[in-house]
């Protein structure tokens, strides 16, 4: 298990005494039956299954396991390989940064290692005190203006430099995202 697995993992038990487990569990084996228990829909059974907590804690990957009859070890390896999957709840301020072709050749990249820099956190990640988290997502259909980076989806920032990182940053941390 890699370093960045391992970090997650820890961080896998957040806020989870406050979930009412019987309601995600029969909500993840409808999820199961609807895909017929087949294996095969693993990706998409945890899509699915994600949408009901906004992540995908150890519990619910356990649940998918048994449902579908795979090995939690497998389950495990998809939801670490994907970033699209996250052991973590979102951070109060979540940063979507758009990693389409318009906004890679305009600079993403950088816009997005620089995030990873000051964050402290990697892409799928979430700080430590919840207040931030960074996913990267495909074409979000303003292309001529990127790159382009969203808030909570709400805030849009565009033709975003490394350089304004830090003052984007700052406008959370100090003014709770109030403009
Ligand atoms: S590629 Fe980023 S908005 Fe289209």
């Amino acid at each position: 298990m890699s370093s960045r697995e391992d970090e997650k993992h820890e961080s896998s038990t957040w806020h989870e005494d406050d979930i009412d487990w019987d309601s995600v569990e029969t909500q993840v084996d409808q999820i199961v039956d609807e895909h017929g228990a087949d294996p095969g829909a693993l990706i998409e059974v945890l899509h699915q299954a994600q949408e009901i907590l906004g992540y995908l804690p150890m519990r619910l990957q356990v649940r998918v396991a048994e449902g579908l009859g795979v090995s939690v070890t497998d389950v495990y390896s998809v939801v670490t390989f994907y970033s699209l999957f996250s052991l973590k709840p979102k951070g109060r301020y979540h940063i979507s940064v758009c990693k389409g072709t318009a906004c890679y050749v305009r600079g993403a990249a950088q816009v997005l290692e620089e995030l990873e820099d000051q964050l402290g956190i990697p892409v799928g990640d979430t700080s430590s005190d919840g207040e931030f988290s960074l996913e990267v997502v495909r074409c979000v259909g303003a292309c001529g203006l990127g790159p382009v980076a969203t808030v909570n989806n709400d805030d849009v920032y565009v033709r975003i430099t490394p350089s304004r990182i830090s003052d984007m940053l700052q406008h959370y941390e100090e003014d709770g995202g109030e403009s």
